[in-house]
């Protein structure tokens, strides 16, 4: 595969953007070698620079769900934008899309637009925070909300790819009521609660892990985070930016039946543009300025292109056969893979949960981030670039979760698990 287009355009934006790239696992430093120049998608295709074409399971990172460039979602795009892309003002289309996060999130009964997930969880524990009148929060390894300073603590994502140590800059003072506990494990969490007993304003979670790999919850522990949050009067947070539409339609509190108070959404709920949100309780959320005096506030939130992108997206998912085809799918990669790699000898699991799935080089359970790091990063680069080498795909890191997308037929996904099926036999040394 030719990359010298790819190349060429990384050396000139190296000398632009500190490491060549806009947000840091796009380097590629995970596995290596030169990032992919992206000039267009197309269904579930992505065309690079070079001109050579991949099935793309990253998707932006999740936000894709119908695939690149889908016809309803451009055409709403264009529309709107001949008549205005920001206005600094309400819409209507902040309500409509409001109705539809409404109608989907089981917990959510109103909503805040923001731009991005970060905002989204940095705005929902303040908002916590104000409501219980507590300072601490508890997050979990290897969970990754965003980049805002009290959750860069134990962080995944490209945090845990790069094996950065907590980030310098970040203040002490904006950590020190940041407790961390593994995923997992309710017994340490009810520690946690003993030890701070009153201080704990929320906690906050991905309720399936999407950042240190894909890692699903145990049987029973969503539940027992809910409890114990309700024994010691603290609001539980989903950080669903991930999960959210994707999981399920009612996201992973959907898909598990266990209620948060408060919810974080982006990705797909701005249909590949930049929108994200976090609702709750009214009772909550009332207390988000202007209706309350938690402040919170932006230029573009509730834009007009990302709300309209949202709205068709939400739409077209909305229809239940979309999700029951998207987990037939996940259903038939986890299982091509894995039958693969055990055929080739080579230790290997893969989970998912609707239209996300994720797998580890490892023979044990992975359950938690420090389970996922035991996993080998160095056959997982092998296997990476012998995929892309076959044009596909998939997150240039171990500790990401992939995606697919309604347009990813049978006819792709076979092709994948074929390419899978060489990538093993290539990387068995
Ligand atoms: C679970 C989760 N929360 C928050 C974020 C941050 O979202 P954003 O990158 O839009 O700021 C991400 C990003 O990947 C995420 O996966």
């Amino acid at each position: 595969m030719i990359n010298d287009a790819s190349s060429a355009a990384f050396e000139r934006a190296q000398a632009l953007l500190p490491g060549g790239v806009n947000s840091p696992v796009r380097a590629f430093r995970g596995v290596g070698g030169v990032p992919r120049f992206i000039d267009r998608g197309a269904g579930a295709y992505l065309y690079d620079i070079d001109g050579n074409q991949y099935i793309d399971y990253v998707l932006s990172w999740g936000p894709l769900i119908l695939g690149h460039a889908y016809p309803a979602v451009v055409e709403a795009i264009c529309v709107q934008a001949q008549r205005g892309t920001s206005f600094g003002a309400p819409t209507e289309l902040e309500s409509e899309l409001a109705e539809l996060v409404i109608a989907a999130v089981p917990s959510v009964e109103m909503v805040r637009f923001v731009s991005s997930g970060t905002e989204a969880t940095m705005s929902a524990i303040r908002l916590a925070r104000a409501y219980t009148q507590r300072e601490k929060i508890i997050k979990f390894e290897g969970c990754y909300h965003g980049h805002a300073d009290p959750f860069l603590v134990q962080a995944g994502s490209g945090v845990a790819t790069l094996g950065l140590p907590d980030s310098p800059g970040v203040l002490k003072s904006a950590t020190s009521n940041t407790l961390t506990a593994p995923f997992n494990d309710l017994d340490a969490v009810e520690a946690l609660f003993k030890a701070n007993a009153d201080q704990v304003a929320a906690l906050v979670i991905e309720p399936v892990a999407g950042n240190m790999g894909f890692v699903l919850p145990r049987e029973g522990y969503l539940a027992g985070l809910r409890q114990l949050c309700d024994q010691h009067g603290a609001l539980l947070i989903f950080d669903e930016v991930m999960t959210g539409f994707r999981v399920a339609y009612g996201g992973a509190q959907a898909y598990f039946n266990v209620m948060p108070d408060l919810t974080c959404l982006g990705k797909v709920v701005g249909g590949g543009l930049p929108a994200a949100a976090y609702g709750g309780r009214r009772e909550i959320m009332q207390q988000v300025a202007p209706a309350g005096s938690m402040y919170q506030a932006g230029t573009l939130s509730g834009n007009p292109l990302a709300m309209v992108a949202g709205i068709q997206t939400l739409r077209e998912i909305a229809k239940p056969e979309v999700f029951e085809r998207l987990t037939g799918v996940t259903s038939t990669l986890c299982q091509g893979f894995w039958k693969a790699a055990f055929k080739n000898g080579i230790p290997f699991q893969a989970h998912k949960a609707g239209s996300m799935w994720g797998f580890f080089f490892a023979a044990d359970e992975v359950y938690d981030f420090t389970s996922a790091k035991r996993a080998d990063t160095v056959m997982f680069g092998k296997f990476f670039h012998a995929m892309l080498e076959q044009g596909v795909y998939l997150a240039p890191s171990q500790f990401e979760a992939a995606f697919v997308s309604t347009a990813h037929t049978d006819e792709l996904v076979a092709q994948t698990i074929n390419a899978a099926q060489a990538a093993f036999a290539s990387i068995r040394s």
